[in-house]
C-alpha cells in the first residue's frame, strides 16, 4: 500500500506521512496468508543462508503480536509445517521489541549449553490489528518478517551483549483493549474498534528517543565499546525522525543506520530482522563487524544488542 492509496480511504497526504515518519510504502499480506506462513519463509530463508537443515534446530523462538491462534504459539504451527522435529518452539510477546528479546533468550539458550542451534524470528500481520478508519496509525504498519539462526561457537565473534527493559505502568499508551480476558469479544461487542490498536504516538516518541539511546549506550558500554567501534546499527523502523533523533544523541552519522522503513513501514517484530537481512544481503556486513541492533515498542518495552558479526 502506498501513501497515495491512503490519501483515498482517509484524511492525509503523501507529504504528511514522508515528512512525519519518513514511510512511503508498506507491504500489506493477502487474507489467507498467516503470520505463521510469513515467519516459515523466513526461517526457511535463514536456513538455507546457514546451510542448516531442520532437524538440527534445538529451539524456535518467533516474537510476535499477530498470532495464528491465540492457542497454541505461532511458533508451533511454524514447527509443524517445516517440520523442526527435535525444537522446542513458543512465541514472544514483546510488541516491536519481539526479535531482540527472542535473540537474548536464545543466546542464554545457548551459552548455558540447553541449544547449539536456535532460530530466531520476527513475525507480524499488523494489518489483521490496524483500524483503516484511524489516520494517526494506519498509515503506519505493515506485514512482514525476518529470521536469524543462531548457533553455538567458541571464539569473540557472536551476540556479545543484550539489554532488555519495559515499564509497564505506560502499556496503554500502545495497547489493543479488547479480546483478551479483561475485555472479551462476546456477542454484544459493539465493534467499536477497540480489537484494533490504539496509539498515543507523541508521548511513544519522547520515551522511544530516550530509552533507544540509553539502550544503545548500555551494551556499548557492557563490551567496552564506543560508538566509533559500530560498524552499522540496525535499529527498528518506526518513524525516521525517532531514528534520526537517536543518531545525533549517540552521535553516529545516519549513514551508518540501515533504513528500509520508506518500503516497509512499521512491521513490529519483523523490522529489525528484515532490515538485518536486507543489509546482510546488500553485502553491508562484514566478518568482524560491530552490529548494534535496537528495537522500542508496546509494553512498554525495549532493548539492544550488540553482535559481532
Ligand atoms: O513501534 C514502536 C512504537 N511506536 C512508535 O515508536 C511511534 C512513535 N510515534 C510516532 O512515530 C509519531 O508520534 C507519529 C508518526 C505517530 C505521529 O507524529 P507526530 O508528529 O507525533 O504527530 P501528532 O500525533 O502530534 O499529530 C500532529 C497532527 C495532529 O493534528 P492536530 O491535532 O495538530 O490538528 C494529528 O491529528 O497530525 C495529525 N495527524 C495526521 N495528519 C495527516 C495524525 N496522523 C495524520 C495523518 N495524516 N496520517
Amino acid at each position: 500500500m502506498t501513501n497515495a492509496d491512503f490519501e483515498r480511504i482517509v484524511d492525509t497526504s503523501d507529504e504528511w506521512i514522508t515528512t512525519r515518519t519518513g514511510i512511503k510504502e508498506r507491504r500489506i499480506a493477502r487474507d489467507h496468508i498467516q503470520t505463521s506462513d510469513m515467519a516459515l519463509e523466513a526461517c526457511r530463508a535463514a536456513m538455507e543462508m546457514a546451510s542448516c537443515r531442520p532437524d538440527e534446530i534445538d529451539a524456535l523462538i518467533v516474537g510476535t503480536v499477530t498470532p495464528d491462534y491465540p492457542l497454541p504459539s505461532t511458533a508451533c504451527v511454524v514447527q509443524e509445517k517445516m517440520p523442526l522435529p527435535n525444537a522446542v518452539a513458543f512465541d514472544v510477546v514483546a510488541a516491536c521489541a519481539g526479535f531482540i528479546n527472542g535473540l537474548a533468550i536464545a543466546r542464554s539458550m545457548i551459552e548455558i549449553g540447553s541449544a547449539r542451534k536456535v532460530l530466531v524470528a520476527g513475525a507480524e500481520k499488523l494489518s489483521s490489528i490496524t483500524n483503516y478508519e484511524d489516520r494517526g496509525t494506519c498509515v503506519l504498519f505493515g506485514d512482514g518478517a525476518g529470521a536469524v539462526v543462531l548457533e553455538a561457537s567458541v571464539g569473540d565473534r557472536g551476540v556479545i551483549s543484550t539489554f532488555l527493559r519495559s515499564d509497564g505502568s505506560m502499556r496503554k499508551w500502545l495497547w489493543i483493549e479488547a479480546g483478551g480476558t479483561n475485555r472479551p469479544i462476546t456477542k454484544d461487542f459493539p465493534f467499536d474498534h477497540t480489537d484494533k490498536i490504539l496509539m498515543n504516538g507523541s508521548d511513544i516518541y519522547k520515551v522511544a528517543v530516550r530509552e533507544m539511546t540509553r539502550a544503545c549506550l548500555k551494551v556499548l558500554d557492557d563490551c567496552g565499546l564506543t560508538a566509533d567501534d559500530v560498524a552499522l546499527v540496525v535499529p527498528h523502523q518506526a518513524n525516521i525522525r525517532i531514528i534520526e533523533a537517536v543518531a545525533k544523541r549517540l552521535h553516529i552519522e545516519l549513514d551508518r543506520f540501515y533504513l528500509n522503513i520508506d518500503r516497509y513501514g512499521n512491521t513490529s517484530a519483523a523490522s529489525v530482522p528484515l532490515a538485518l537481512d536486507e543489509a546482510n544481503r546488500a553485502g553491508k556486513i562484514k566478518p568482524g563487524d560491530n552490529i548494534l541492533m535496537v528495537a522500542f515498542g508496546g509494553g512498554l518495552i525495549w532493548g539492544s544488542a550488540l553482535v559481532t558479526w
